[in-house]
């Protein structure tokens, strides 16, 4: 199935100049969001994760189907202060300023197979950024899947794991 044209595009949003790539349409349309779970089982599976972790706040939306599918448990990155502790922080850079995320001690054992998701993959800030913070508390980051990757922007040259994503815009 064609997932592309599922997914609707919103100029200036949320700024001026930014076009938003939205999932919304996707989510709505039963057919085409099992189709887009299954398209990322399908990729995944091979990797034979033992958990998945999900990026806050849109990448719950896709890990969690999927971990249900596969079977397997599914941990949250979040934002900081979101979770309670105790947890282990990671600090990154932005384009202006810093951000932190957090994933709670214990929630990976060390060297589990872990695979991260997420919605989109843009610049890959985020995506890397997660990685670096499960391998923080030991996990075995075997590969980042998502839904959309905004190719232009060159997000997967940060990322020294294997990148699946079911839909590419140039
Ligand atoms: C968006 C998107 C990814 C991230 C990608 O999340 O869902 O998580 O940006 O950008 P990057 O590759 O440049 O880091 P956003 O911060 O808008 O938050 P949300 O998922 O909570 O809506
Ligand atoms: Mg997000």
């Amino acid at each position: 199935m064609d997932l592309k044209p599922h997914i609707r595009q919103v100029p200036d949003f949320p700024k001026p100049g930014i076009l938003f790539y939205d999932i919304s349409t996707l989510l709505a349309h039963p057919q085409a969001w099992q189709a887009t779970v299954q398209q990322l089982e399908d990729a995944v599976r091979p990797e034979k994760p033992e958990i998945l972790a999900g990026i806050e706040s849109r990448g719950f939306l896709v890990a969690a189907p999927l971990a249900l599918q596969l079977g397997l448990g599914f941990v949250m990155v979040r934002k900081q202060g979101k979770l309670p502790g105790p947890n282990v922080p990671y600090t990154y850079d932005l384009e202006y300023g810093q951000d932190t995320i957090e994933i709670q001690e214990g929630a990976i054992q060390p060297g589990q197979r872990v695979i991260v998701l997420d919605d989109l993959l843009a610049t890959g800030g985020t995506m890397s950024a997660s990685v670096e913070l499960i391998r923080k508390i030991g996990g075995d980051v075997r590969g980042c899947a998502c839904i959309i990757e905004l190719s232009f922007l060159q997000g997967r040259a940060k990322l020294d794991v294997p990148v699946t994503s079911l839909i590419q815009f140039d």
